[in-house]
C-alpha cells in the first residue's frame, strides 16, 4: 500500500489555510486508492532541534562507530529520517514566515537530511538517495507574490527535495491578502481538485 506522510508546518491550527488546503488534498489522495497516511505536525510535537556538537559529530559518523552520546544525540533524526525515506508521497503544508519556510519546518530538513539516508556523497557532490517519489506541496502566503524576488520557499523547497532525488513535485499556490482570502482558497481547492493523482 502506498504511504503517504504529511507534514504540517503552520503554528496555527483551527484558522489555518495551508491545513485545509492540504485536508482537502489528503482526501482526493486517499480517493484515489489504497494510501496509509502517516502526519507530522512540526509545531505540535516535540522535535529534537540540531542542536549540540554530538547530534552534529553524529550525523557524519558511521552507526557502529558512534559514541553513546552521539547515539543518543542522533535518535530521534535516525526515526524522521528513516521515515521520510520510507514514504511514497509527500504532503508539505506550507506558510510562509517571514519570506521563507517556518523555523519548524527548517528544523524538520535539518533532521532528515542524513548521509546514508536521504543522500549519499558521489565523487564530491551529493546525490539523492529517494527515487521515484512525489511530492505535493501547498505555500500559502499572507500577499507576498510566490515566484518573486521575496519568495524564499519554493526555490529553496525546490533545491531541498532535489537535493534527496525528489524531482516529480506539484507546487499549490495561495498568496492571498485578507481581501482576497476567500478567492485565494477558492482557486487553491479549485486546482488541487483539478490536479491529476496518479
Ligand atoms: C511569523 C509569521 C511570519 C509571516 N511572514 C509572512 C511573509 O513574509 N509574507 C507573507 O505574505 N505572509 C507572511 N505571514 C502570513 C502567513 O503566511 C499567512 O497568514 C498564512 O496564511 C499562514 O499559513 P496558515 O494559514 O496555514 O497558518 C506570516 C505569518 C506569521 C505568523
Amino acid at each position: 500500500m502506498k504511504k503517504l506522510l504529511r507534514i504540517d508546518s503552520s503554528a496555527r491550527q483551527s484558522d489555518s489555510i495551508s491545513r485545509q488546503l492540504a485536508d482537502v488534498l489528503q482526501a482526493r489522495i486517499e480517493q484515489q486508492g489504497a494510501v496509509t497516511v502517516q502526519k507530522r505536525d512540526l509545531y505540535y510535537e516535540e522535535l529534537v532541534k540540531l542542536g549540540n556538537e554530538d547530534q552534529v559529530n553524529g550525523y557524519f559518523t558511521p552507526a557502529d562507530q558512534q559514541t553513546e552520546a552521539q547515539q543518543h544525540a542522533v535518535a530521534g533524526s535516525n526515526i524522521l529520517a528513516t521515515e521520510f525515506a520510507q514514504a511514497d508521497e509527500y504532503l508539505f503544508a506550507v506558510p510562509m514566515y517571514n519570506f521563507g519556510v517556518s523555523a519548524a519546518l527548517k528544523t524538520y530538513i535539518d533532521l532528515i537530511s542524513r548521509v546514508g539516508v536521504t543522500f549519499k556523497y558521489g565523487e564530491g557532490f551529493p546525490i539523492g538517495l529517494l527515487e521515484n517519489k512525489k511530492a505535493y506541496v501547498i505555500v500559502v502566503t499572507g500577499g507576498t507574490p510566490l515566484e518573486s524576488d521575496y519568495d524564499f520557499v519554493i526555490p529553496y523547497l525546490k533545491v531541498f527535495l532535489n537535493f534527496v532525488g525528489i524531482t516529480n513535485i506539484e507546487f499549490i499556490k495561495a498568496a492571498s491578502t485578507r481581501n482576497n482570502i476567500e478567492q485565494a482558497l477558492i482557486d487553491a481547492k479549485n486546482n488541487i481538485n483539478t490536479l491529476e493523482i496518479s
